[in-house]
Formats: C-alpha cells, structure tokens, sequence
C-alpha cells in the first residue's frame, strides 16, 4: 500500500472479533430517537477541513456524495462552494434535523425508483438526501460522483456487509474521481463497535485491486467518551482512494 504513517501506530489487533457483530437498521434509527449520536460533529470535521483543497483539485461543479451522511454539517461545506451534494441516510430524523440546524428550506418527496424511500431537496436544489438504505442504492440511478466523503460510513458498515459496500462505492465513482475515507483503529477486543476497527489491510482489501490507496494523514483521536467504550487509545487515519 501506497501509505505514510506519520505515527509509529502498530496494527496488531485482532479484527476477527468483530467480524459477525450485525446492528441493524432499526437499530441506527433508534439511536436518532434515543439522541445516541456522540458521532455528530458540530463543527465539521477538522480532517476534512485540512485536507479540502486536496480533495476539490481546485475544481468545480464536481457531484460529491455522503454514504451514511447523518447530519454532517460538512455537506453544506461542499453546496457553498457550488457543488452537488447527494447523501444516503436510513434515518429521515437525521436529514430533517440536517436541514432545519443548517437552516436550509427543503421539500420532500417518495423516491419512486426505491420503495418506501423519499428524497429530500435543498430549496436551491444542490443538496439531495435520500432515506434509504445504502444497500438499497443499487436498484436505482442516482448518476456517478466525482468525490465520495466516506467519515462515519465504511467504520460503520457492518463488517459482513463490507464487501457489498466496496462493490456499491465502487460502481457510484466515475472516472477521475477522489474517495477519501477515514478510518478508526483501536482495540476492538475492548469495544463491540460501532464503529467498527478497519484494519488498514482490509482497506486494501475491499479496494485495492481498483483504486490506488495513499495515507494522507493519521491522528491520535481519542477524546474523554471513548473512555467509556472501555478502549485507551483511537486513532483515525485518512485514506485518499483514486482511479488505479
Ligand atoms: C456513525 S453515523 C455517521 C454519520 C455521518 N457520516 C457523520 O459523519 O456524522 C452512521 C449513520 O449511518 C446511518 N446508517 C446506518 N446504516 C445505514 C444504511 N445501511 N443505509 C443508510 N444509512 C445508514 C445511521 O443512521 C447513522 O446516521
């Protein structure tokens, strides 16, 4: 693999631990009515911010997609700088909560192509959020994208599920696109997840054969409520994925 790693982290957990644990999806919808969302980012999220121009390439009007995009307040970041941005959430308490704090207007309607599915659009029509689940995306057409934001989503999947993932990421990106993913690594012996330990193996695992995978940074991201996941240290990694 194509990667620096600024801090001497070594990979020595066991990741099997983690293999079978499934949440499904009426559990990630509770979590929104229970307010069990510590993973929500007021500020956006600082990696990103840093890395933005790395991403964009100074160029415009790109389609930037948001797999399992919450309420990232980082969606706006992308729609102010003129871009489209399309995100994928199974919680609609979530994406009404993303337009309402943002204080976007927006209007909803049944995603006919998904049953069961409704797509919300920004008044200015450059957000579109998409209650559904990812998994469901293959049914439909929702067009490529040339930059996937990938923070909450990959380390969420259930790991059984991450191959049909990849194959989903994978056939939404066009040609020239840029996929950054961050990741978490932590001792999973010590926490059931989510998110889940993505061993830096199984990124290159899932995408290597198709994308060439380059470690842009990695930081110590342990913050006082990780102590109650009973771990002592986390760190997350971003990985920048582009055309092989
Ligand atoms: C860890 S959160 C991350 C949210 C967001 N990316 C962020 O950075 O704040 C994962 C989100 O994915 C949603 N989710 C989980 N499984 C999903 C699926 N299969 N399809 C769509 N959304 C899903 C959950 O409701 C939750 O909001």
């Amino acid at each position: 693999m194509d990667a620096t790693t600024p801090l001497d982290v070594k990979e020595h957990f066991d990741a099997e631990v983690q293999k079978n644990r499934v949440l499904s999806l009426e559990e990630w919808e509770s979590k929104w009515v229970t307010r069990n969302i510590g993973f929500h980012q007021e500020q956006g999220h600082q990696l990103l911010k840093k890395h933005l121009d790395t991403f964009l390439k100074g160029q415009s009007g790109l389609r930037v997609l948001f797999p399992l995009c919450g309420k990232a307040v980082e969606m706006k970041w992308f729609a102010e700088r003129g871009h489209t941005v399309v995100g994928v959430e199974i919680s609609e308490i979530g994406i009404r909560e993303f337009f309402a704090e943002q204080n976007l207007p927006y209007t909803e309607e049944p995603f006919n192509e998904i049953p069961g599915a409704k797509v919300f659009k920004s008044s200015s029509g450059n957000i579109s959020l998409y209650c559904c689940s990812i998994f469901d995306l293959p049914r439909a057409n929702i067009g490529k994208f040339d930059r996937i934001w990938d923070r909450g989503s990959l380390v969420a999947i259930n790991p059984g599920d991450r191959e049909r993932y990849a194959d989903i990421i994978l056939s939404l990106l066009r040609k020239g696109f840029q996929y950054l993913v961050a990741i978490l690594s932590y001792d999973p012996t010590k926490h059931a997840g989510p998110p889940f330990y993505v061993p830096d193996a199984e990124l290159k695992r899932l995408f290597g054969s198709k994308c060439s995978i380059r470690c842009l940074e990695e930081v110590d991201a342990f913050e006082e409520r990780h102590k109650a996941w009973g771990i002592g240290s986390l760190f997350e990694k971003l990985y920048l994925l582009t055309e092989k």
